[in-house]
This record gives structure tokens, C-alpha cells and sequence, in this order.
């Protein structure tokens, strides 16, 4: 996978890139929402050893989850999606060449692609806003909440997620 060349203020470095790009050997993906925002997110995310629990809410086939997996080593991620195409996606259609084919493979692809993270990775289907809710009841905690799926509606946004399951570090 080559990284685009959008959203490069902060160019990543040419070992990084070969690293990122060993990420996705082998790895099945229909299309690309994420890599244009790696730049930017290496430049803000510090220290890559910590230990840290991370939400993310919109997984889609993987891309970011392979991406936190793989930058943050010593962490699990936990990885929300509905993994359906739901009315509320009709937006998307005319964007997305062939939007109805990706979304039909998006759930079977994630689960090949995060497949080799075991137990790192783990997956919960439905709407954000259940799911997150019920991480809250269950008093799961994440020390880095990303919110993927912004801005659909049902999705839990950030101001959503309660200090429950999120505290910075
Ligand atoms: C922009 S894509 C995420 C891209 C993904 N992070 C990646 O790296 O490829 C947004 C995702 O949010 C999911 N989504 C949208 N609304 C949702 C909701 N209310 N609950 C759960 N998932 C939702 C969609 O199914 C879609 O997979």
C-alpha cells in the first residue's frame, strides 16, 4: 500500500513508510478512507510503547485498526462498527464507485485483516451509540477514543462518549 500524497504537512519519515507499508502486506481492502490521515496522526500521537486500551467507533474493512495496532505495539484496541449499509449511508453511493459491492465484503474483510491480532483486537457489532453505552455499563475503559464514523447520524460522537469509558493520559 503506498501512501497518498494528500495531507503530507508533516511528511512521514522513509523508514516509517516502509514500516507502514509491511502493516498491510497481505491484507484485503476495497477502499481507502484512512491513509491520507496517517502524516497527520503519527505527528500527534507521541509515544509509541505505552500500553494503551483505544476505542475506535467506525472499523470499517481495518485500515485504522491495523494502523493503531501496528503504531501503538503494546496496545488492544477495541473496534465498534454495524458493518451494514444502512439507509443512512445512501449519502455515500454516488462518492463511492461501487459503495453497495464494498459495503457487502466490509465485515468479512475486517475479519481477515485483523485476524492475525488475536486477542489485541476486539470486535463489536451494532450502532456506536449501544455499543458504547454498554462499554459504559460494563465499566470498560479506553485511554483514546476515535470516532471514524463522524458525523453519522446514530453514531456516538465524541461529546457522546461518557468519562466512563474515556480519561486522557
Ligand atoms: C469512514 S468509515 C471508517 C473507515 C475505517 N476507520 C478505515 O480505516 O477504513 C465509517 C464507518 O462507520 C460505520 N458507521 C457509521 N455509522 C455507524 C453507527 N451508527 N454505528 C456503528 N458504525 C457506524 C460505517 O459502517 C463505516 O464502516
Amino acid at each position: 500500500m503506498s501512501v497518498p500524497a494528500s495531507d503530507r504537512s508533516v511528511p512521514l519519515s522513509a523508514d516509517l513508510q516502509a514500516e507502514i507499508e509491511g502493516w498491510y502486506r497481505g491484507t484485503i481492502f476495497a477502499y481507502d478512507w484512512t491513509s491520507p490521515h496517517f502524516p497527520s496522526w503519527t505527528a500527534v500521537l507521541g509515544e509509541r510503547r505505552r500500553p494503551l486500551r483505544i476505542l475506535e467507533i467506525g472499523s470499517y474493512e481495518g485500515r485504522s485498526a491495523i494502523f493503531f495496532l501496528n503504531y501503538f505495539p503494546a496496545s488492544t484496541l477495541t473496534c465498534v462498527d454495524w458493518w451494514n449499509m444502512d439507509t443512512n449511508e445512501l449519502e455515500l453511493l454516488p462518492l463511492i464507485p461501487d459503495a453497495l459491492e464494498h459495503f457487502a465484503h466490509a465485515e468479512a474483510r475486517f475479519d481477515l485483516n485483523l485476524a492475525p491480532y488475536g486477542h489485541r483486537a476486539t470486535k463489536l457489532k451494532g450502532n456506536s451509540a449501544d455499543v458504547v453505552a454498554q462499554l459504559g455499563v460494563d465499566g470498560a475503559r479506553f485511554e483514546h477514543p476515535l470516532e471514524e464514523a463522524r458525523g453519522r447520524a446514530g453514531v456516538a460522537t465524541d461529546a457522546e462518549i461518557p468519562a466512563s469509558v474515556s480519561r486522557s493520559v
